[in-house]
Parts: C-alpha cells; structure tokens; sequence
C-alpha cells in the first residue's frame, strides 16, 4: 500500500520504518528540513535502538522521506503522528494536527478514497474535528471521499521496535465498513508476521520469540482515541502505588522489590510496571494523566484516582530531595552528582524527567549540581536553560568531589561502573539508587553509605498497642 506518516518524531519515523520493513511503500513527511534531510542521509532523526539501522537499509527502497505534502495526493493511507503537547491547562496543544489536517485537505486526490489515521495521543472527539478541517481545505466529504480512523500506538520510547513489530494488541477506531477493510489489509502482514525473518539484522533489536499474536481489536473512533488514555493513567497509577508502597515499605523495615515479586505473582495483577523509581515522568504520563484530568474537570467528571497518582508521583520526587537532604544535613555548598537525565534508559527524550524537577528543588536548596546522561544530555540543557548545572562527558566526572552521587535513570552503563574507582575521589560516601538497580552488599563492603528506595530497614522499633494488656 502506498502510506504517508507525517511526523517524524518517536511515533511517526518507527511507524514510517517499521511498515516499510513490512513491504508497504512508505513516506515520512515533516515541515522540519533538518531531519528530513538526516532520515534521507539514512540516519535516524531520534535516538532508538535499532532505528538507524531500518533508515539506512530501506530509505530509497520501501521507505522515503519529504517535506513536500504533494505525496499526500498518491497516499490510500495518511497517519498523522504529530506532536500534542500539553497547554498550560493541561488540554493538548492541538495546532500541529490542525495544520496537518489543513494540509492535507489541501492535497488529498478526490478520486481516491484516503483513509486518514491519528497515531498521536489525541483527545476523545479529534478524529470529528480532523475530518472537518479536511472537509473544509478540500470540499471533499467524509465517509464519501475519504475516512477518518483512530489507531493509537501504545510503544515504549527505548523498545520501540519491539513493541512496533510485536504488540500486545492493535486497536482500530473507525465506523466506515470501507476504511475497516484497508485497516485489515495495511495490517495484514504484521498480524500474519509476513517479512519477519528472525535472522536478519532488521529485528536484531526487536525480535521476541515468545510474543503471542497481537489482538486486533476493532471499536469505534471515541473509544479507540480513550483506550490511549485509560491505559496511560492506569500505568501512571500503578506506578505512583507501588512508590507509595515503597515510601511505607521504608518507614516499616520491609522491602518493596520483595513486596512486588509477591504482588506481581498474582496474575491479576501481573508483574510489570513494578519497579520503584523517583516518580514517572516522560512526554506521555504527564500529558496524558493532565489532559484526562483538564477534560473531566470541563464536563464535571473528576478523576479523584488519576488525580492522587499525580499528586503522589510529585511527592515521590520531593522524597528523594528529602531523603539527600536528610543524609547530607544541609544542602547549602554541598556537590551532588547526577546519574541519568532522561526518564528512562535507552532513550534521548529528556522531556518533562523527573530529573528536572529533583535537580531544581536541589539547586533551590542550595546544593551545586554535576550531571552525566549518555544521550539525554543536549535535550535536556536545551529544554532545562534555567538550571545551573555542569553538564560532563562521563559518568566517573560525575562523581568527582560530591557529596553525594544520586542515579535517577538506570543505563546499562551505570550498572557497569567500577565503584572501587569511585569512592576515593568522593567528598563523603553517600550513594543514592533511586532505581534499586545497584549491588548494596558489594557497595556496602567497597565503604558506600548505600541507599535505595524502599529498601532499607528501620531504625524504628514497630510499637504495637497489645488489647487487653
Ligand atoms: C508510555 C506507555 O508505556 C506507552 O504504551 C505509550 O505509548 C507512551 O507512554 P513511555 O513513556 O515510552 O511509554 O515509557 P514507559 O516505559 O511506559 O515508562 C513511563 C514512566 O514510568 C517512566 O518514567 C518510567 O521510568 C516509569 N516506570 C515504568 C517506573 O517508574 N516503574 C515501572 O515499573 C515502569
């Protein structure tokens, strides 16, 4: 089929490659020459394992990329994968998929039928909207010209490729019988896993041998657009409890990772999306939970749930501050080290990061910060200009003369540092593991005053009021 994904960030470029591996002739198209021009050079406009080399291999075979909308006209299939950022309301900003909308009803062939798809995280109601600023860009009529579907793409920024090619499911919104049978047909091939050659070097990042076939579900466009929502916010809430279990764990001496082995071997409530952390963050919890919770305010239905998982998530990123300010006494003249200023491993995108929001409550209290990512680093200067930080070339720099070293993203590379190294140039020993990935016992022995989170047993005696005594 003849595809056109506009958009070449996360979503759009691993959409665009992964179905030009599949066999359709695909097309990314984005306004933004710079990164046109590198996907043309066959690099990726994003770091993502594994993407620069699909680029590379399929760019002038299958795959092409433009900033020349004209190819809209050939197109059976359009995928709107723009940006939707969050207004200071918390609604999404949706100016990118109004000008795409007005662009292609500018160029749309009213001999084809098009079916036109938002990719994007889009508010319940987009597809209505999108439709009719292509109805009015073109004068061509929806359901008769062309068809609006909703298909929401639920990859993980670091696995993309995984989660593109080997989905839990596929979810399909679009009540036109003409537009279900292209949505089948541009599927088909990643439902019967047709050019999945688990040899080639096209899956060396993402083949999964276990992965059972992905559900597809078809629904309707306002419900498919919701199921991107509900699953972010629950997400969001599953990780908010379990740092709140976390936050109790340490107050009472038990430890929250043995606490989630036993939880998560419960097969309703299942084992990922468990592990503590300094808070969630990233460009889709906290635009996502802030754009359900801004619409539920407007129509009067407020989710008191997705609302405590915010607030929590905030405190859980003020208890680390507290928990540096409790071990070093005062933050004033002291040095800490960062580890880590994406939102998770394996990824550049340093938007919205808990890191930012720790690192400025530490400058405000007076603290001078160092920090070290190995590919978030350039973003988050650029998105965090206010913040007064060394930025340095490796993680050992990091650690040199702190007072304390704090790791907020758990790259393989930190897991790698040689501590013994580490520790002589430290100004005090305190080593803050806010992922709980570090070995505490060989920490422990090398001299470190190690701490995780949820991990640490109590100094304090559990008093229980005994009845009847
Ligand atoms: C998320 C959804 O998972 C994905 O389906 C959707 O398409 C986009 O939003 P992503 O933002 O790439 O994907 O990251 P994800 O791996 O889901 O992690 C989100 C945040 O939760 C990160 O800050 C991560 O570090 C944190 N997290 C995740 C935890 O703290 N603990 C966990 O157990 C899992």
């Amino acid at each position: 089929m003849n595809i056109v994904c506009i958009g070449s960030g996360y979503v759009g470029s691993v959409t665009g490659a992964a179905f030009a591996v599949l066999g359709h002739h695909t097309t990314v198209l984005d306004i933004d020459h710079n990164k046109i021009d590198l996907m043309n050079a066959g690099k990726s406009p994003i770091y993502e394992p594994g993407l620069d080399h699909l680029i590379a291999k399929y760019m002038g075979r299958t795959l092409f990329a433009t900033t020349d909308y004209q190819v809209i006209y050939q197109a059976e299939v359009v995928f709107i994968g723009v940006g939707t950022p969050s207004k200071a309301d918390g609604t999404a900003d949706l100016k990118f998929i109004r000008l795409a909308a007005e662009s292609i009803g500018k160029h749309l062939n009213p001999n084809k039928f098009t079916v036109i798809i938002n990719k994007s995280t889009v508010p319940v109601g987009t597809a209505d909207l999108v439709a009719s600023i292509i109805e009015e860009a073109s004068g061509l009529q929806v359901n008769k010209h062309f068809a609006m579907a909703s298909n929401p793409e639920f990859l993980r920024e670091g696995y993309a490729l995984e989660d593109v090619f080997f989905p839990d499911r596929i979810v399909i919104g679009t009540e036109h019988e003409r537009s279900k049978k292209v949505m089948q047909a541009l599927y088909f091939n990643l439902l019967n896993r047709v050019n999945y050659d688990e040899k080639s070097s096209d899956f060396k990042f993402a083949y999964n041998s276990h992965a059972a076939l992905p559900t597809y579900y078809e629904t309707d466009i306002k419900s498919a657009e919701m199921i991107k929502y509900a699953s972010n916010a629950f997400l969001a809430v599953k990780v908010s409890y379990i740092n709140e279990m976390a936050r109790l764990c340490e107050t009472l001496g038990a430890n929250i990772t043995e606490v989630a082995n036993g939880m998560g071997m419960d097969s309703r409530i299942g084992s990922k999306f468990l592990q503590v952390s300094s808070g969630w963050s990233g460009s889709c919890f906290p635009k996502d939970t802030a754009e359900l919770l801004a619409t539920s305010q407007k129509y009067s239905c407020e989710l008191t749930v997705v609302q405590a998982a915010v607030d929590s998530n905030q405190q859980m990123h003020d208890y680390v501050v507290d928990k540096i300010k409790r071990k070093l006494k005062t933050l004033t003249g002291k040095n800490i080290g960062i580890l880590g200023l994406t939102f998770k491993p394996n990824t550049d995108d340093a938007r919205k990061t808990q890191a930012s929001v720790i690192i400025k409550e530490l400058i405000d209290a007076g603290a001078r910060i160092k920090a070290h990512d190995p590919h978030g680093m350039e973003m988050f200067q650029q998105l965090n200009a206010a913040l007064d930080v060394q930025y340095v070339t490796s993680a050992i720099e990091v650690t040199n003369n702190v007072d304390a070293v704090v790791l907020l993203t758990h790259w393989d590379e930190y897991l790698l540092i040689d501590w013994s190294q580490v520790l002589p140039n430290m100004r005090s020993p305190y080593l803050l593991d806010t992922r709980n990935v570090l070995k505490q016992s060989h920490l422990q022995k090398l001299g470190f005053d190690y701490e995780g989170l949820g991990i640490n047993s109590s100094k304090n005696k559990i008093e229980f009021e005994v009845k009847g005594a």
